[in-house]
């Protein structure tokens, strides 16, 4: 697999979106035009200091003469939004990757569209919403914040030619302002199809009231936040062999692979540790890997010959790298 290509474009506009949120404009350079884009897709932000981070575009995709993303300063965070907040500028120059696309939209002809946004989770569903509408496809577009003070987006939204398609949802002004989400997905019907991106917390909840009220997988798409979904409840340990050395080393089920290998000297080069951008994509010579990354396509997981070994686990007692 290729690495994904990187471009340079220029931060255009810097704004404040909502509390802890801005926006950023990205334009290219002079002379140069950035590759068009579809509704879901995600870049990579090289940041100053090094790091790597993913972003939603949240513009209408049909006019890729700019990208915008929507950044949360996440106090949580290792980083990324605190450096995206803090240290870049209108005017500056960065290196971003080509757009890749993990959260598309269902392509066959659904009845209808149901986009769920919490918090800064609004941002791939934004350019959903731009599409769907240019589709004169059938949707709604949910989305829930705490306070109208965190709300980024919210004046945008509501000037759109499409804004009786939007629902806002605010926790803090009374039971009339909050979503009902158990009415919202108590029936699910054939050619519903539901979109959700948010904090954990919240997908976890949207996503378990689908199920049981009987959604099937095929209706349900959906994005965590990078990071979020790399370590679970009732992970395993396994072991790893180093094919070059035959050395083998024990996988702690709340270690990743890259921290065991860094236990035992071998350094893998990583990025975004979150099984994003391909930096730690590793060959596996035997084994069968659990894939957790949103770098390889499903047929490229299948294959089972490489995986991220900075989120991916494996499913087999035991993985031989190629290192
Ligand atoms: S470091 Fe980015 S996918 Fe592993």
């Amino acid at each position: 697999m290729q690495p994904n290509p990187t471009l340079q474009v220029r931060v255009a506009r810097k704004c404040s979106e909502a509390q802890d949120i801005c926006s950023l404009e990205l334009h290219p350079l002079a002379g140069e035009s950035l590759p068009a884009f579809t509704a879901g897709s995600h870049i990579d932000l090289h940041l100053p200091g090094g790091l790597v981070r993913q972003y939603s575009l949240c513009n209408d995709p049909a006019d890729a003469t700019h990208y915008m993303l929507g950044v949360l300063r996440d106090a949580a965070s290792r980083g990324g939004s605190a450096a995206v907040h803090e240290l870049l500028h209108e005017g500056q120059q960065i290196t971003i990757s080509a757009p890749r696309n993990h959260f598309t939209l269902h392509a066959g002809q659904p009845a209808r569209h149901v986009l769920l946004a919490g918090g800064i989770g609004i941002t791939p569903l934004l350019a959903m919403a731009w599409q769907l509408a240019r589709d004169g496809a059938d949707f709604a577009l949910h989305y829930c914040a705490r306070s109208r003070d965190r709300m980024a987006f919210a004046g945008l939204l509501q000037s759109m030619p499409w804004a009786d398609r939007v629902h806002l949802h605010l926790d803090d002004e009374g039971d009339a302002q909050r979503l009902d989400m158990a009415a919202l997905l108590g029936t699910p019907r054939d050619g519903l199809h539901l979109y959700v991106c948010g904090p954990k917390g919240f997908m976890d909840a949207a996503l378990g009231m689908a199920r049981t009220a009987g959604w099937s997988e095929a209706q349900l798409h959906y994005e965590f936040f990078a990071g979020e979904a790399v370590q679970r409840e009732g992970d395993g340990a396994f072991e790893v062999e180093i094919s070059s050395t035959g050395q083998v080393v024990r996988v702690a089920p709340e270690q990743t692979v890259v921290q065991a290998l860094a236990g035992i000297g071998i350094e893998v080069q990583t990025s975004c540790e979150q099984g994003v951008c391909g930096t730690c994509l590793t060959r596996v010579l035997s084994g069968e890997p659990e894939h957790r990354d949103m770098y390889l396509t499903e047929d490229e997981q299948a294959a089972c010959d490489q995986f991220l070994p900075c989120c991916s686990r494996a499913k087999s007692p035991r993985l031989v790298l190629d290192l």
